[in-house]
């Protein structure tokens, strides 16, 4: 999708007209999409009814038979979002206490010296920079290799792999001449994290790594692909996803001076205001669930085994569920967007998200005089994780 108007566009004529829509598209399996807030909760929530496993993402056909040949799955991969009961809730504990909310306030004193870190960056280079890929692009991820405790020498490897698997519809980003060079990918990716698993076995430190290099699950050592996956899902998952809130959160500032200044003003909106930017970028265009049985949704007929896309950006601007969707307010009560999913794979890493997101603009807002877009931003062409690619701006900083 090339930008915001045009899937907005999309999703609301969806959502009034067919919001429990058949797809046939000529690359992908036929699959439904859900553009209501209700119902994408709703379906979201069930995870016994509804598995993630059999297809987790959309992803064109002929990639998933190459992924099939070589992984024996049309997921590639088996991380937690691929993952279904009872495996999930195990692989899910391995983490979850590096996840909790007590863990992460921990590392606010990091998260605020980097995002400083960044800021002062941005006045290093004067008037102009490309705000996603000089500061956005790069914030979150070395958030992300920090808690893991992979060195900044990792970050453009870290960068190129994540962008190369979740831009794989821009052709840009994209390795070779189409998606199967998503393959390539994974091999690096698996090239990367052997060399850190063999390493963290043998030097235990006090990092994410080494939790995941030495993790038992049902008193065995985690098995190497399981193990493999967990890596790629938290080096990758953890940074584009937070870089497009931080990218997309800017242009909306910038599009409503007005909440800018009211942010400015007032430090207490930091999470709330962070939440409302999460429910307007929703950087997670979907997920899939497959039914386990035949049910019947707002006069559809869906059948066992039918796979249902759930739309969160369109659910975070459903008019029945919130005033004005398309007005950004920060002061908007923020626990109502699912921009992190809902049930029991909802994001893992949302408060982590929050504190970066917070920290960094709480940093940046006292010290911006101006800002302007010096040319259009442009949007990657993604339908997993999508944000903008590039926003050329010109700014003053004190
Ligand atoms: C899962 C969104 C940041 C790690 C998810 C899911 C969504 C999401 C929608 C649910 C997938 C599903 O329903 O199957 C976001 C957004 C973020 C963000 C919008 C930033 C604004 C992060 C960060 C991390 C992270 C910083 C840190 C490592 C994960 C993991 C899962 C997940 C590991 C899988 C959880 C599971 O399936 O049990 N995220 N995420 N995410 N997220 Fe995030």
């Amino acid at each position: 999708m090339g930008n915001e108007q045009t899937m907005y566009g999309l999703f609301d004529h969806l959502r009034a007209n067919d919001p429990v829509a058949w797809v046939e598209h000529p690359e992908y399996r036929p699959f439904w999409s859900l553009s209501r807030h209700d119902d994408i909760k709703n379906i979201g929530s069930r995870n016994d009814e509804f598995l993630s496993a059999p297809r987790t993402v959309l992803i064109p056909e002929a990639f998933e038979q190459a992924l099939t040949e070589k992984f024996g799955t049309p997921n590639g991969l088996d991380t937690l979002i691929h993952m279904d009961r009872p495996k999930h809730l195990k692989l899910r504990k391995v983490t979850r206490e590096w996840f909790l909310p007590r863990s992460i306030e921990s590392l606010t004193a990091e998260v605020q010296a980097l995002s400083k870190e960044f800021v002062d960056k941005m006045e290093d280079m004067g008037d102009e920079c490309d705000f996603v890929k000089d500061i956005s692009l790069r914030f979150p991820l070395r958030i992300i290799l920090s808690i893991l405790g992979l060195p900044r020498e990792a970050e453009d490897t870290m960068l190129t792999l994540t962008q190369e698997m979740f831009g794989g519809q821009d052709p840009s980003l994209q390795r070779g001449d189409n998606e199967l060079g998503g393959l390539a990918v994974l091999n690096d990716f698996n090239d990367f994290f052997t060399e850190v698993i063999a390493e963290r076995k043998k030097t235990p430190q006090d990092d994410l790594a080494t939790v995941l290099a030495n993790a038992q699950v049902d008193g065995e050592p985690m098995n190497v692909l399981d193990q493999m996956s967990y890596f790629i899902i938290t080096a990758s998952a953890g940074h584009d996803t937070t870089s497009a809130v931080i990218g997309g959160g800017m242009k909306a500032l910038l599009e409503h001076p007005e909440q800018m200044a009211l942010w400015r003003q007032r430090p207490d909106l930091d999470i709330n205001a962070s939440k409302e930017l999460m429910r307007w970028v929703s950087p997670v265009r979907h997920m899939v669930r497959t039914a386990t049985s035949d049910l019947e949704l707002r006069g559809k007929h869906i059948k066992a085994g039918d796979n249902i896309a759930l739309w969160y950006p369109a659910a975070n601007r459903d008019p029945e569920h919130f005033d004005q969707p398309n007005r950004l307010d920060l002061q908007r009560d923020p626990k109502q967007h699912i921009a992190f999913g809902y049930g029991s794979h909802m994001c893992l890493g949302q408060h982590l998200a929050t504190l970066e997101v917070s920290c960094f603009f709480r940093e940046l807002l006292p010290r911006l005089k101006d800002m302007k877009f010096k040319d259009d931003p442009e949007w990657i062409k993604a339908i997993f994780v999508g944000g903008l690619k590039s926003m050329p701006v010109k700014y003053q900083l004190s």
